[in-house]
């Protein structure tokens, strides 16, 4: 039930902080201060330096742990590598496959086979965004999906000392992995040499990553005829993830990810809640056509798809590693068993939470106080039964907002449901322009702090909870930004 994006750990060090709205105060921020700078030159800066280095190195451990063996398909748009990021993101996914990831990386030739047909004056065809292939076009595909091909085995190849990919020693296979058949007539249009996935040679390709090669795949295909068909790198991509059953899917895309009506980025969304998003066809392209195809492996059995931009310098690590990643995750939980509380729920949140009251973990609350307050739980229930619960209380003056009354039961503790719960949480608090989340704990201070929380101190807290705050019980506050 654990999002596979959060095995269990936030890096203390957020190295996406020095990205606007995100994470907590960087090292570079720090250093913005002319009277911290000499320090940080000094004794001081070194220390620090190593503190955090330790601490974010050994944060992605719970990362790596999980994915070891895990096959991971990243698909590299043409644009990405006529963007000049070949060489970054082939680094980037040396060093996955060291970490003991299994790569099958699949690339894309839009641009260069517009390029290609540019140089021979061949006019470029589409019918509903796709491209006819006719045998002038499908040369031009196969020069220019050569040389990508090449650009890319060259890109492994590196090896130079003082590089990310010192002692790679990286072998890139590839083959004719994919059958093919024409997409056809479609509309009385004759897409030719256009085609569509067929069937994907899953044994060899494993066979290929288990000798620690790095997978490579162009979008071609071959038919039993033995013509070349000129495929969609999507397709390419998410009939390999799920004909391997891989762990994730990962489109490198020109684009943030996915983004709502607002503009704001969606970090994360269900199958279910992605569907939604695809039949109100508000997607422009080319995310509508990347979400199409996430969808399609996520619906064959790949647990998540993302879609990263290329245009961040390490996007894909970022994602993988970090707690909140920097694209968009479409999940395959079923995340309809998170909802909203409503009335009914008050006797099961009650037998929740009564325990922990009665043992001080949790403030005493009471019947009265909940079926007022209902509105402000998120629940989360399986087969009918409440397994867990937490509340929102907003503080919009400040733009802050309390979470509190996070409980699982111990019967299914461990399994990501406080995750999930917490998550709904943010996900409430942005939807009403709240940007800091507060918590107030006596226990359970590590858990907060895994998850992107930091130690703060009772001023930090809007003034009226202020007031609230019980000195007696001096429990722990902790913030983060969302
Ligand atoms: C805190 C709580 C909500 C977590 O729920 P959960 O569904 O078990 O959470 P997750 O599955 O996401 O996380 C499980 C991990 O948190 C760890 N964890 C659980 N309680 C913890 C605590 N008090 N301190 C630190 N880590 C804790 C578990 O060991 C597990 O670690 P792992 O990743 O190494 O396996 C649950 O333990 C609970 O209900 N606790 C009592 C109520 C409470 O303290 N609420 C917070 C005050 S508002």
């Amino acid at each position: 039930m654990i999002a596979m994006n959060s095995p269990g750990a936030q890096a203390d060090f957020n190295p996406t902080a020095s990205e606007p709205g995100t994470g907590s105060a960087s090292d570079s921020e720090i250093a913005s201060h002319p009277e911290t700078d000499a320090l940080l030159d000094g004794e001081l800066g070194n220390s620090l330096y190593r503190a955090q280095f330790v601490a974010w190195f050994r944060a992605v451990a719970p990362y790596v742990h999980a994915f070891k063996r895990k096959i991971f398909v990243v698909a590299v748009s043409g644009e990405a590598v006529v963007a000049g990021r070949l060489a970054r993101i082939c680094e980037d996914l040396a060093l996955l496959r060291a970490l003991g990831i299994r790569i099958v990386v699949v690339h894309g030739s839009r641009p260069q086979i517009e390029e290609q047909l540019a140089i021979r004056q061949v006019p470029s065809r589409f019918h509903n965004d796709l491209r006819i292939t006719d045998t002038a076009a499908l040369e031009c595909a196969k020069e220019a999906n050569g040389e990508i091909r090449l650009d890319i085995e060259a890109a492994f190849s590196q090896g130079l000392a003082n590089t990310p990919m010192a002692n790679a020693d990286i072998k890139v296979m590839s083959g004719n992995f994919i059958t093919a058949r024409p997409l056809g007539v479609i509309d009385g249009v004759d897409f030719q040499h256009t085609g569509i996935v067929r069937k994907v040679s899953a044994e060899v390709i494993e066979l290929a990553l288990n000798a620690r090669a790095v997978v490579l795949m162009s979008p071609l295909g071959f038919s039993p005829t033995g013509e070349a068909f000129n495929l969609d790198m999507e397709d390419v991509a998410s009939s390999v993830a799920s004909a391997l059953h891989a762990e994730k899917l990962i489109f490198l895309t020109d684009g943030r990810g996915l983004v709502d009506a607002d503009g704001e980025l969606i970090r994360e969304l269900s199958e279910v809640a992605a569907e939604k998003l695809m039949s109100e066809a508000t997607l422009s392209e080319p995310m509508g056509f990347y979400l199409k195809h996430a969808l399609r492996a996520i619906k064959n059995g790949v647990p998540r798809a993302h879609l990263v931009p290329f245009s961040l310098d390490g996007g894909a690590l970022l994602e993988i590693f970090t707690h909140d990643g920097v694209g968009t995750m479409i999940a395959d939980d079923d995340l309809e068993e998170l909802r909203e509380a409503t009335i009914d729920d008050v006797a099961s949140i009650l037998k929740l939470i009564e325990p922990l009251e009665n043992d001080g973990t949790l403030v005493k609350r009471g019947r009265t106080r909940i079926e007022r307050e209902i509105d402000n739980f998120s629940v989360i229930e399986h087969d009918l039964r409440l397994f867990g619960c937490a509340a929102l209380y907003p503080f919009p003056q400040e733009r802050m907002g309390e979470l509190a009354c996070l409980t699982v039961d111990p019967e299914a503790q461990g399994m990501g449901d406080g995750e999930k719960l917490m998550k709904r949480i943010e996900q409430r608090a942005r939807a009403i322009g709240i940007d800091k989340l507060f918590v107030l704990t006596t226990r359970t201070a590590h858990w907060f702090l895994k998850r992107g929380f930091t130690v703060a101190t009772v001023d930090v807290l809007p003034k009226d909870r202020q007031r609230m705050y019980n000195w007696s019980r001096m429990s722990q506050i902790l913030v983060k930004k969302i």
